[in-house]
């Protein structure tokens, strides 16, 4: 199965489809999500530091044998890292545990205050080559031009929630016109809501004879964005880029966006309160054990 490139600002392409690694803390399923994607045809993995796994990911990687410069590799920065020299060190404990020696994209993961100083620290990462290319994630558009006015790069890529119910139409033609990618996370949903089980979502599937994941992925895909579907189970991980060789027609594609209910399934990157309460844990098992 081979999954188109999309080419990012400065010419780096990054593969259409990754696997997401989000909540899957159990070594095993780590190991063994990454080795199948990557059996499958994967070429490209999006873990973070918050995830907890990224040891994990990196000897899945190994262990499927593939050659690293075929694989597109993505961590992220976490809202407890805001200076310069923490952003050089966590970079460094992000590739140790990744048994890797460069990244092919790094980003800030959330826009908790004080990101300007993360940014800096990593245009200069970007520029001494150790990194392919750099980006954001669950920025809105006025965090990213408040960025812009002490950055000397601009984001590559926005890594922000959406799926049919949260469509993000407006962050959609904001980042097309800022020639940034717009990377879809929890493009299934999550898992939280309904929206594999809606009734037209599912009556499309059957018309395609596809899963309503598999619809629902492709509806991405036609709006040009990058998608990081998760599954620990090795048929979905195979579902889940099985999704080029049909095309939704623009009846069906305009049926999917009327689904759009701006429901969000994860935080809000407007919630200040939460931002710097993110600031108090490093990683999801911390979160919990904290009761935050
Ligand atoms: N930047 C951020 O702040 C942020 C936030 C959240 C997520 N992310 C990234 O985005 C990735 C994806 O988001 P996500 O994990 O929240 O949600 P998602 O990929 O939208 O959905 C994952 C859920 O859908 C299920 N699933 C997967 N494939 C399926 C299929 N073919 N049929 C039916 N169900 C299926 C999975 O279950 P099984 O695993 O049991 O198959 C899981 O419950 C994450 O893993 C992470 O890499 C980033």
């Amino acid at each position: 199965m081979s999954i188109p490139d999309i080419k990012l600002a400065n010419g780096v392409e990054i593969p259409q489809v990754g696997l997401g690694v989000f909540q899957i803390s159990d070594d095993n399923e780590v190991i063994n999500s990454v080795k199948w994607a990557i059996e499958a045809g994967y070429r490209h993995i999006d873990t973070a530091s918050f995830y907890g796994n990224e040891e994990a990911v990196g000897k899945g990687i190994i262990a499927s044998g593939i050659d690293r410069s075929k694989l597109f590799v993505t961590t992220k920065i976490w809202n407890d890292i805001r200076t310069y020299d923490d952003t050089m060190a966590q970079f460094q404990r992000s590739l140790d545990k990744l048994k890797l020696d460069y990244l092919d994209l790094l980003l800030i993961h959330w826009p908790a205050p004080g990101y300007e100083e993360t940014w800096r620290a990593m245009e200069d990462l970007y520029k001494d080559g150790k990194i392919k290319a750099i980006g954001v994630s669950n920025f809105q558009d006025y965090q990213i031009k408040h960025l812009m006015e002490t950055a000397t790069i601009k984001p590559m890529i926005d890594q922000i929630e959406t799926h049919p119910f949260m469509q993000q139409n407006e962050m959609h033609e904001f980042l097309a016109k800022e020639n940034i990618v717009h990377e879809a996370w929890s493009p299934l949903g999550g898992g939280k809501n309904s929206v594999l089980d809606n009734d037209l979502v599912k009556e499309i599937a059957s018309k395609y004879n596809k899963s309503a994941a598999q619809v629902v992925l492709r509806w991405h895909i036609q709006r040009g964005e990058v998608i990081i579907p998760k599954s620990i189970h090795q048929n979905r991980i195979q579902q889940n880029i099985d999704i080029f060789d049909f095309e939704l027609n623009n009846d069906d594609m305009n049926k999917i966006a009327s689904l759009n209910e701006d429901k969000r399934v994860g935080s809000s990157p407007d919630n200040k309160e939460w931002l710097e309460k993110s600031k108090e844990f490093n990683t999801l098992a911390d979160r919990i054990k904290k009761g935050l």
